[in-house]
């Protein structure tokens, strides 16, 4: 709870574009300041210019010197951390036998390691703050599909770290929650999405559409905020109604 005069500041990561842009303007439009952090330092630059109350901060977050000094950087700024949303993450598809080790290993380290090592770092000043985390899932961690060994595995286990976090920090007052969203039409799903893809979720989705950023947006900053006082260790699936559908075969619809 915020009971001084210093503005509540959020840190959110992967900031540059997409969903974390979105999440970042929604935090802003609350009377946040966000501490926007991204390693594409052009993009992340372009996408602070014209925002007030924000620190663009370079950081690749799988790298744990990195994400050190960035918390570093964020608390000279503010003074303060009340909220950390773990946004930043990167896709891959392909076949289990053309996932090279070095390809699994990408998306490990931004997906999960960078998710473990972002939050430990915050844990002193939520403490303080008794503020929230967010990880981002996806409906890739919570259905198996093909073509997602890595992506679904390393989404799986940022639900699973989710819950680890939630029952262990809860003792000093920092809830955690993760946000599992569908697809939403952004750089990262566009990569791996073929036009095949696209209809069939649209078909797949029983809202038969794909989501915007500020749709999983405002999910991520309502989770992040005093409004979810009493909830942690949760995972909502802002998918459309995507995880609800079960077997969902396409023969048993009315
Ligand atoms: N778009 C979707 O359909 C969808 C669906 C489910 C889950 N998600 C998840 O939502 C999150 C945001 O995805 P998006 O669609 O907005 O993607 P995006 O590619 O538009 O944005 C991701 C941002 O993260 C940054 N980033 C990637 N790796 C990083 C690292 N190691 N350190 C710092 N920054 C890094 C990128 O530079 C980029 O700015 C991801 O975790 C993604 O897995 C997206």
């Amino acid at each position: 709870m915020n009971t001084s005069n210093s503005p509540l500041t959020a840190i959110v990561t992967g900031a540059a574009r997409g969903i974390g842009l979105a999440t970042t303007q929604l935090f802003l439009a609350k009377g946040y300041q966000v501490a926007m952090v991204d390693r594409d330092t052009e993009e992340l630059h372009r996408a602070a210019q014209g925002l007030h109350n924000v620190l663009p901060v370079d950081c690749d977050v799988s790298d744990e010197s990195q994400v050190a000094a960035m918390v570093q950087t964020v608390l000279g700024w503010s003074g303060r951390i009340d909220a950390l949303v773990n946004n930043a993450g990167v896709a891959d598809f392909g076949p289990i036998e053309e996932t090279t080790f070095a390809r699994w290993q990408t998306v490990m380290r931004t997906n999960l390691d960078g998710v473990f090592l972002c939050s430990q770092a915050v844990i002193p000043a939520l403490r303080k703050s008794r503020g929230a985390i967010v990880n981002i899932g996806s409906i890739s961690g919570l259905r198996a599909s093909t073509l997602r060994v890595a992506y679904g595995t390393s989404k799986a286990a940022v639900i699973h770290m989710t819950k680890q976090q939630a029952v262990e920090l809860g003792e000093y007052g920092i809830r955690v929650n993760c946000v599992s969203p569908g697809p939403v039409k952004t750089k990262l799903s566009m990569a791996v999405h073929s036009p095949e893809i696209i209809s069939a979720y649209h078909d797949a989705i029983p809202l038969n559409r794909y989501g915007s950023e500020a749709e999983i947006g405002r999910v991520i900053v309502f989770l992040a905020s005093e409004e979810a006082s009493y909830l942690t260790g949760q995972v909502v699936a802002v998918d459309g109604g995507f995880e609800a559908t079960g077997v969902g075969l396409p023969a048993l619809r009315v």
